[in-house]
């Protein structure tokens, strides 16, 4: 793909950068003692423990365990590649990156093509917007975009151009195999070229990193095909990005929920009510890499779709794409709209509070879900129940490990059971060991780390006793340990007088449902014995976690060796065993 980038360059830069500038122009950070502090940008926090070493030269969330350097920081916080970090990094110091020429080096002409490939697409994207406001043939355009609500601010902020109508506007100005690498003239079969946009209304479309990758472009009447894409490039895959995200995060680094639509212009029309956090798939389906590309930038995203079939079916579909992606404290919501609606019309038809009011009311993921898998079943029937169970195992396998997870699964096995309860006891203990035999779902005893959170939810000031047990709190491992710490951070810091005190804390957090189904757990526990019980499961969860370390590192040891820290760490834990 490219020269490789010397070693040394990279040394050079981490020296050259200072990570605490670097962060606190992403994340404004507060001086706290020797280290600077913020709010983790990796994970949902109210009160900081992402901290900045200036001396280290390195970031360390204590919350969510997230750490590096300046690199890894560009990496997780802008979804970046090495290389693409890298380049940031050197963009940040102004310096430019040098590339090793090495002899067998074939890759090098490719780097030049892409970057090509980009000053060849910014070109065309101003000489686009020239093209709308310059002249007669562009001034329908604006017209166009007028009687269609949007202002010339919205148009400005969106960068919407006009590709005149004609053959070889494009060839005729910049470089024709650059203009062919970008994706921006069709290739006829005799070799001849010609400009792929004409007469059309133009929607650049940017990278994360502000760069135009590729266009949309829109008849301006009724003329087919209504929108043309460019096609996949170098630079290029509508699988992979997403309309907007480049101008919402130009206003806001970190939304508190993003709205995924289907068209370009129900982006601009959302902008224009003054909903700007809309992003919209590039006419494909909503893939993987899209969500977790936009869960790096919030917590939650509601996907908006039309009430008709194809919504629907898209709806499922995004559903279905949407599951890997939703580890705890990530939270999706459906949204579908009245039939034949988009954003863009219903805005029109109602306004931007009844629309808000409507994201507001968005579906959850997990009802969503049960809802429409569900509805098509007869749960009455003990076929209808088999069905339910083959249809949603498969789908909620693929969600990560977590409470999320569990609660699913939880739920699943409870629609099945409740209508379980009004059959005959006979057939229903045959059922129930059906449901056993699969492995997939899951016992519905509680586990060690839910009885553990659910105890000190109930009883906050159990939280002194893991100090008293003398808990390594950074030697945990469990699914759920994330919400453990989150727990004992704010019962250390809030010091709540009682459960509800504690409850409240998390209300509105990605957390509040999770911590709400924790809380009123039914824990079996005999009244007086909860501390005890507490104790104990804190106990062994200390002691699974250490059975793990033990574990990995004595088969690390005999694979490959151990580190001088890591040896340690066995010569101690074999100690406690003995
Ligand atoms: P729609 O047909 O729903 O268009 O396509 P729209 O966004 O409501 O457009 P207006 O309001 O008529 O201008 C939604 C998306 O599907 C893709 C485009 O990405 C579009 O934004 N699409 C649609 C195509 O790629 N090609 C087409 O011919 C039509
Ligand atoms: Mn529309």
């Amino acid at each position: 793909m490219s020269g490789r980038i010397p070693r040394q360059f990279i040394d050079d830069l981490l020296v050259r950068v200072d990570i605490v500038d670097l962060i606190d122009s992403r994340v404004p950070l507060k001086k706290k003692g020797s280290e600077f502090a913020a709010c983790c940008p990796f994970h949902n926090e109210k009160t900081p423990s992402f901290n900045v070493n200036r001396q280290k030269q390195v970031y360390l969330c204590r919350g969510c365990g997230e750490s590096g350097n300046a690199i890894s920081f560009l990496m997780a916080f802008n979804n970046l590649s090495f290389v693409e970090a890298v380049e940031d990094l050197a963009a940040f110091a102004g310096v430019d990156v040098p590339r090793e020429s090495a002899d067998s080096d074939v890759d090098l002409p490719d780097k030049k093509t892409v970057s090509h490939v980009y000053d060849v697409l910014a070109g065309v994207a101003s000489y686009y917007t020239e093209q709308l406001r310059g002249n007669s043939e562009g001034r329908q355009a604006v017209e166009y975009l007028k009687a269609r609500g949007v202002s010339g601010e919205v148009a400005r902020d969106f960068s919407l151009g006009y590709a005149p109508n004609k053959w070889d506007a494009l060839v005729a100005r910049f470089d024709q195999a650059d203009l062919i690498e970008a994706g921006m003239l069709v290739v006829r079969d005799d070799g001849k070229v010609y400009d792929r946009f004409r007469g059309r209304l133009m929607f650049p479309i940017r990278d994360k990193r502000k760069r135009v990758v590729g266009f949309g472009g829109r008849v301006l009447d009724d003329s087919l095909p209504k929108y043309l894409n460019s096609p996949e490039t170098a630079v290029f895959s509508k699988s992979k990005e997403l309309y907007g995200l480049c101008e919402l995060l130009e206003g806001n680094n970190k939304p508190e929920r993003i709205l995924v639509v289907e068209g370009y212009m129900d982006v601009i029309a959302l902008a224009q009510f003054g909903i700007s956090n809309a992003v919209a798939t590039l006419g494909t389906a909503t893939s993987k890499a899209q969500i977790d590309l936009l869960f790096r930038f919030t917590s939650e995203l509601v996907f908006c779709f039309d009430g008709d079939n194809a919504g629907r079916q898209a709806a499922w579909k995004a559903t279905d794409a949407a599951l890997p992606c939703l580890r705890d404290g990530r939270q999706i919501k459906i949204m579908l709209l009245p039939q034949g609606q988009d954003p863009d019309s219903l805005l029109r038809a109602e306004n931007s509070s009844a629309f808000m009011e409507r994201i507001r009311n968005a579906q959850v993921l997990s009802d969503y879900f049960f809802e429409n898998i569900a509805g098509q079943l007869e749960l009455a029937t003990v076929e209808g129940r088999s069905q339910l169970l083959a249809a949603a195992t498969p789908s909620l396998e693929k969600v990560p490990a977590g409470f999320f997870r569990e609660m699913m699964f939880a739920r699943l096995q409870e629609l099945a059971a409740t209508r379980l309860a009004v059959d005959v006891g006979e057939k229903q203990a045959r059922l129930k060991s059906k449901f056993n035999a699969g492995k997939s779902i899951p016992s519905p005893r509680v586990s060690l780390a839910r009885k553990v959170i659910g105890l000190l939810l109930q009883h906050p000031h159990f939280a002194s006793l893991v100090e008293r047990e003398g808990v390594m709190l950074d030697e945990l491992n469990f699914a759920g340990v994330e919400l453990l710490m989150d727990v004992l951070q704010r019962v250390a810091l809030e010091k709540p007088g009682n459960s509800a005190i504690l409850l409240e804390s998390f209300r509105g957090t990605p957390q509040e449902k999770a911590v709400k189904v924790l809380a009123s757990l039914e824990l079996d526990v005999p009244i007086g014995g909860e501390e005890a019980e507490f104790c104990g499961a804190l106990r062994q969860l200390c002691k699974q976690a250490k059975e793990a370390t033990l574990t990995r590192l004595i088969e690390k040891e005999s694979r490959e060796g151990l580190m001088f820290e890591e040896k340690e760490v066995l010569r101690k834990l074999l100690r406690e065993k003995t």
